[in-house]
């Protein structure tokens, strides 16, 4: 099961317990565009950008590696606090986005640090591939893909702490890979479940909440039985969250009810 919920990043990590998630995917603001006014596609809302583009602090760091047995770190060449955690820093990840070098304000490659005890490894994809963006930092379902396959295991819990467009929850449904994950801004989140809602079968995209959507797997459409523990766990966080959001916003109207989460 996937579920994206729409909060702050540290709501979410603090609902789960240590080592929770086997190998976490994320990609946070490199903090560059207010330095170097340079980045991003520019037919997006570039104040809006500038308000979320900011880099994340230790605490979140700290957060992330305690829920997350492995992390892949995007923008990795960014945040100098996480190459102190490992002796040998070995298995970066490399896009290469095919940019002609001529191009001086656009970088050809994105850098993504990683836990995993793996040789360094390239992934090539032409930038100029990746349409139709909803999101001035959209990464590619393909990267996304491709990650899934060199790095993750049948059965893992996958963790991305700032989706963007989603372009990573569709890539881990045709992976079969469980993926939990949140994004800040209302019109992000609202434009990932129109992203996704696109490329997934209907019945399987469900909006169970004000701020929560989730996708099922096939397999999981009639069953609430024993056999999903992973299922219902995400049932009873999607709770949870509802929970803490009642408590942090009591004039807000009721949300529709958890059950509406059911399979059906
Ligand atoms: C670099 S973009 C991610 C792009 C994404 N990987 C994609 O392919 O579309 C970072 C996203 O994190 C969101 N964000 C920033 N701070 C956040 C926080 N504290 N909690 C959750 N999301 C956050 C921003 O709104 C932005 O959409």
């Amino acid at each position: 099961m996937i579920t994206v919920t729409r909060e702050n990043n540290m709501a979410l990590m603090s609902r789960y317990p240590d080592n929770y998630f086997e190998l976490a995917i994320v990609d946070p603001p490199y903090g560059i565009l207010n330095k170097t006014k340079r980045g991003g596609d520019h037919k997006f809302n570039m104040e809006e950008y500038s308000q979320w583009d900011v880099k994340p602090n230790d605490e979140y760091f700290n957060e992330l590696f305690r829920v997350s047995k492995n992390q892949i770190i995007w923008g990795g060449n960014y945040f100098s606090q996480i190459w102190l955690r490992s002796e040998y820093n070995k298995g970066f990840i490399i896009w290469d986005k095919n940019q002609p070098e001529s191009l001086n304000n656009f970088s050809m490659a994105e850098m993504a640090w990683s836990s995993l005890d793996k040789p360094s490894k390239i992934f090539r994809y032409s930038v100029r591939k990746n349409r139709n963006k909803i999101h001035p930092t959209q990464k590619p379902i393909e990267l996304y893909e491709w990650l899934l396959k060199m790095y993750a295991k049948k059965g893992d819990k996958i963790l991305d702490t700032h989706l963007g467009s989603g372009t990573i929850a569709i890539a881990c449904y045709n992976a079969g890979l469980s993926l939990t994950a949140c994004e800040i801004s209302e019109s992000y989140f609202l434009k990932s479940l129109e992203k996704i809602s696109e490329s997934i079968p209907e019945n399987l995209v469900q909006k169970n909440l004000e701020d929560a959507y989730s996708i099922l797997f096939p397999n999981q459409i009639h069953s609430e039985n024993e056999k999903h523990d992973e299922y219902k766990e995400q049932i009873y966080q999607l709770m949870l969250f509802n929970e803490s959001k009642a408590k942090f916003n009591l004039t807000k109207v009721k949300p529709k009810e958890i059950k509406s989460v059911k399979a059906v």
